[in-house]
């Protein structure tokens, strides 16, 4: 049995953590749109055709912001076709995802859904096939007040108010040989600025993320957000960061795959940094995690090449609970990052490798990563902290020795909460922990859950959806001092509250 320590102190801030870190993303792709949160026969549907029982495991998974409509779709969509009457709105291809688009759900119906769903909408524009002028007609048909033909036309469409949508993203995955419209880094830093001013001129209240990198893997990562930003920098607000993950026969690397994470995020911090002392600018470049998941991606790319179909059954991926202990560990690494990193939206929100699945005609359920989403949401809150970790190093193939243990905290003065985040990396043994907690007078141990399992390969079903929930974990405090026990391969959350 392995034993570490951690010491927290509300004194020692990281930054606050921006609500926004809790964010999903619903593409045009699969079943995520149709069949998932909108299906207009399914019993479970309104009027609308929006699911009300994916609609409440939204909201219980306590997702904030919702990206929107792509990912790799956005690169060919022509926004008009899913406004205005859903009888005259064109069937298309779309080239992404070799599939066919009906239109029957657009701006509008995503408006009505993030609104029943209590989340922010984010919108991407699309610049790969499209540019500046389709960009600055979105921002005027979905924010301007009124008295132009296409502010008059979203009233005529039956919203009157503006809808009043905050952040933006400048495209998707520029960088990307699979893009349509893949575009240099050159090219892609003069467009985003240039549709990016227009869409600031239409609405001034409105962020930007410029596209990053497709992926920390990508031969031009590093050289494209440098290129990118020397254009962006003055009219962005935030760069993007992707990065999917999988285990490939390799648990211990798994499951610190974390480690990349987080080098990736302190590259793109260093890149911005550069640009920004270039520049001479004041502004802190804050940075959009916003596609991040466990992809089972090489199965993925291995298949054949399908027929076109509506809504294809794609990458709905189970999920095991090795996987959700993974995602745990995202997340905890986000609130490591909760300086810099100010939206992080786990792609993808329903079936499309999701925590929420749904069924044809059948109720919706939880897969094993739907439970530290909703954990690490419900109570990271007020400031993370810094949390020094003493702990031995665990081997892996891919990261070399890593902390067998990976913590994080957040504090809230207001509620007088801590929430403690822990991974065990290990899987061969477990780690005894002790987290020093004297700073903090009068708390008392509230609650202590663990997502592990003898059987790490064990999965949710339809059949089965709850044989992976959140359990009781081991710990105790006494004196200031709280001891927890990590079984090997686990996620934690610890909460501590003010009695006085
Ligand atoms: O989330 C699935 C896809 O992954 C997105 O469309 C794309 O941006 C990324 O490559």
């Amino acid at each position: 049995m392995g034993r570490a320590r951690v010491v927290i102190d509300p004194d020692f801030v990281i930054g606050q953590v921006d609500p926004r870190m809790f964010g999903s993303f619903v593409e045009h792709m699969g079943r995520c749109v149709y069949g998932g949160i909108y299906e207009p026969d399914h019993p479970a549907a309104d009027g609308t055709g929006l699911r009300q029982d994916v609609l409440d495991l939204t909201r219980e998974l306590g997702v904030t912001a919702v990206r929107y409509p792509g990912g790799n779709f956005v690169s060919g969509y022509r926004w008009e076709d899913g406004v205005g009457a859903v009888a005259d709105r064109p069937t298309r291809l779309d080239l992404a995802w070799r599939s066919v688009e009906t239109n029957a759900f657009g701006l509008h119906e995503f408006m009505e859904w993030a609104g029943r769903a209590e989340v922010d909408p984010i919108l991407a524009v699309n610049l790969g096939t499209r540019g500046i002028q389709a960009a600055a007609d979105l921002v005027e048909y979905a924010n301007h007040p009124g008295g132009t033909r296409l502010s008059d036309q979203r009233s005529a469409n039956g919203a009157d108010a503006p809808f009043g949508i905050r952040t933006w993203c400048l495209g998707n995955e520029m960088d990307g040989p699979w893009q349509v419209g893949q575009k240099t880094a050159a090219e892609y830093g003069r467009l985003a600025a240039e549709a990016g001013k227009a869409m600031k001129l239409v609405d001034p209240t409105i962020e930007l993320v410029a596209c990053g990198s497709s992926g920390r893997h990508m031969s031009t990562f590093g050289a494209w957000e440098r290129e990118v930003l020397e254009h962006t920098y003055d009219v962005a607000d935030y760069i993007s960061l992707h990065a999917y993950y999988e285990e490939d026969g390799d648990l211990a690397s798994f499951v610190s795959s974390a480690v990349d994470m987080d080098a990736f995020i302190s590259e793109v911090v260093a890149t911005c940094d550069h640009v920004r002392a270039i520049r001479r600018s004041p502004k802190v470049m804050r940075l959009a995690f916003d596609e991040w998941n466990v992809w089972y991606q090489k199965a993925y790319n291995a298949a054949p090449q399908r027929a076109w179909e509506r809504a294809p059954h794609l990458i709905e991926d189970d999920f095991t609970v090795a996987d959700a202990v993974v995602v745990g560990s995202y997340l905890t690494t986000f609130l490591e990052h909760a300086d810099r990193v100010a939206i992080a939206c786990q792609a993808q929100l329903a079936n499309i490798i999701a925590p929420i699945r749904t069924e044809r005609g059948g109720p919706a359920w939880r897969q094993s990563i739907f439970h530290p989403f909703a954990l690490v949401a419900a109570n990271a809150r007020g400031v993370s902290l810094t949390v020094p970790v003493e702990a031995a190093d665990v081997p892996t193939a891919r990261f070399g020795p890593v902390p067998a243990i990976q913590a994080a905290a957040t504090w809230d003065e207001d509620t007088g909460r801590l929430a403690v985040f822990l991974v065990c990396r290990d899987v061969a043994e477990g780690v005894d922990v002790q987290v020093d907690v004297r700073s903090l007078a009068g708390v008392r141990l509230a609650e202590h859950l663990v997502i592990t399992d003898p059987d790490l390969r064990a999965v949710n079903s339809a059949q089965d959806p709850d044989r992976v929930v959140p359990q009781p974990g081991k710990s105790s405090l006494t004196d200031g001092r709280l001891t927890a026990h990590l079984p090997p391969v686990s996620f934690h959350v610890i909460t501590l509250e003010r009695t006085t």
